[in-house]
């Protein structure tokens, strides 16, 4: 067993996030531009890497690991990879799960939950056909609406990943809660970060801050805050009326970074510290300079003492500050 992780604001560093792909078959606008580059395969950490990778860091203390991307279930060979991994679970581990699209759930929920995966997060920010498609540019609803029957199905939970949009998705507020609570899904709204291509609006005027959305939801429902964390940045509150789950991340009305618990690595085997700042440390190199991981852990561990107290992402001044050139899909949000 090797010292756990521990960064210098004394936050153990205990959830990876590995993104495994850069590509994905949709286009969200908030996430991806239209005309992405993609990497070339060549650059890719290959799926054994990967392995090396999240087994590193979980024999230095991690125990959630969170696949993403681009959308995790377009790499080749995922199957396999997920396989290797759940290796680690109840041994160091205590979850493994991924965050998707659900374009490819139809095919792989029963392999996933096979794997020991047991609730996977579904990024879903309309019910409307059409709206959808603005919004994914390439998606289609009713493939994202079956891949999470068959999640449900598999027996996999399912929480829905809606980013809060001004003039967008507002209007469909009670919408998305009630299908969520019909169908048993918990419900987490997102806070818009400034992250990619902004165009000329810096998407302020998509800003729609989660503390006016819960206003809203108080008109209706009676809300209980819920002390119980997931292990993410998400806070919850139940509705009396209906049982159900929401959470709130609030990069930007209700800053979580003093809580925060985790890094992120890139498909190219970067680290990010934070998915709200540029620095990054290489592990690629140390992967492939020796079969030995005494290089690799020691390169994290110098990189986790870099690790900042926290993102600057602001919209509070009617302007945008803080904000990253660097596209959501990079580091899979
Ligand atoms: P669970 O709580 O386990 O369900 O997962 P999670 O909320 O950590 O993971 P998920 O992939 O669902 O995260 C949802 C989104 O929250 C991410 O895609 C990001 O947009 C945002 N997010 C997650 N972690 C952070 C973080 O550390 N900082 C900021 N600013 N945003 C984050
Ligand atoms: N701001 C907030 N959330 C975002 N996501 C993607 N881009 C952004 C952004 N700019 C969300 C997706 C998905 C998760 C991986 O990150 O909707 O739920
Ligand atoms: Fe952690 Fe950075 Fe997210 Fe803050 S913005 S919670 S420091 S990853």
């Amino acid at each position: 067993p090797h010292p756990p992780l521990i960064d210098p604001f004394a936050r153990p560093i205990t959830y990876l996030r590995v993104s495994v792909t850069d590509r994905c078959d949709f286009r969200c606008v908030y996430c991806m531009a239209e005309h992405m580059q993609f990497l070339p395969k060549a650059e890719l950490l290959t799926l054994e890497e990967l392995d090396r990778l999240c087994t590193a860091f979980i024999g230095m203390g991690v125990r959630k690991l969170r696949i993403t991307g681009g959308e995790p279930l377009v790499r080749r060979g995922i199957m396999g990879f997920f396989r290797q991994v759940s290796r680690h679970l109840g041994d160091g581990l205590d979850e493994l799960t991924l965050t998707t699209n659900g374009s490819q759930l139809g095919r792989f929920a029963p392999d996933l939950a096979a794997c020991g995966v047991r609730r996977v997060n579904v990024s879903l920010d309309t019910l409307d056909a059409d709206k959808f498609a603005r919004i994914t540019r390439w998606g289609r609803l009713p493939q994202v609406l079956d891949g999470i029957r068959a999640a449900t199905a598999a027996g996999l939970r399912v929480k829905i990943n809606a980013v809060a949009l001004k003039g967008v998705n507002d209007d469909e507020l009670f919408d998305l809660v009630g299908w969520c609570g019909d169908q048993g899904h918990d419900l987490t709204f997102i806070e818009v970060m400034p992250m990619g291509d902004l165009g000329a609006e810096d998407r302020l005027d998509q800003y729609w801050p989660l503390s006016d959305l819960r206003a809203r939801l108080a008109d209706r429902f009676t809300l209980t805050d819920l002390a119980e964390r997931s292990g993410g940045p998400a806070r919850y509150v139940r509705l009396d009326e209906t049982g159900q789950k929401i959470g709130f991340i609030t990069p930007l009305t209700h800053n979580f970074c003093e809580s925060c618990n985790r890094v992120r690595v890139t498909c190219t085997g970067e680290l990010y510290m934070c998915l709200g700042q540029e620095d990054m440390a290489d592990l690629r190199s140390p992967l492939r300079a020796s079969p030995d991981d005494a290089p690799l852990r020691a390169a994290i561990r110098t990189a986790i003492t870099r690790k900042p107290r926290g993102h600057d992402f602001d919209y509070s001044r009617q302007t945008v500050a803080g904000q990253m050139t660097r596209h959501m899909s990079h580091t899979g949000g």
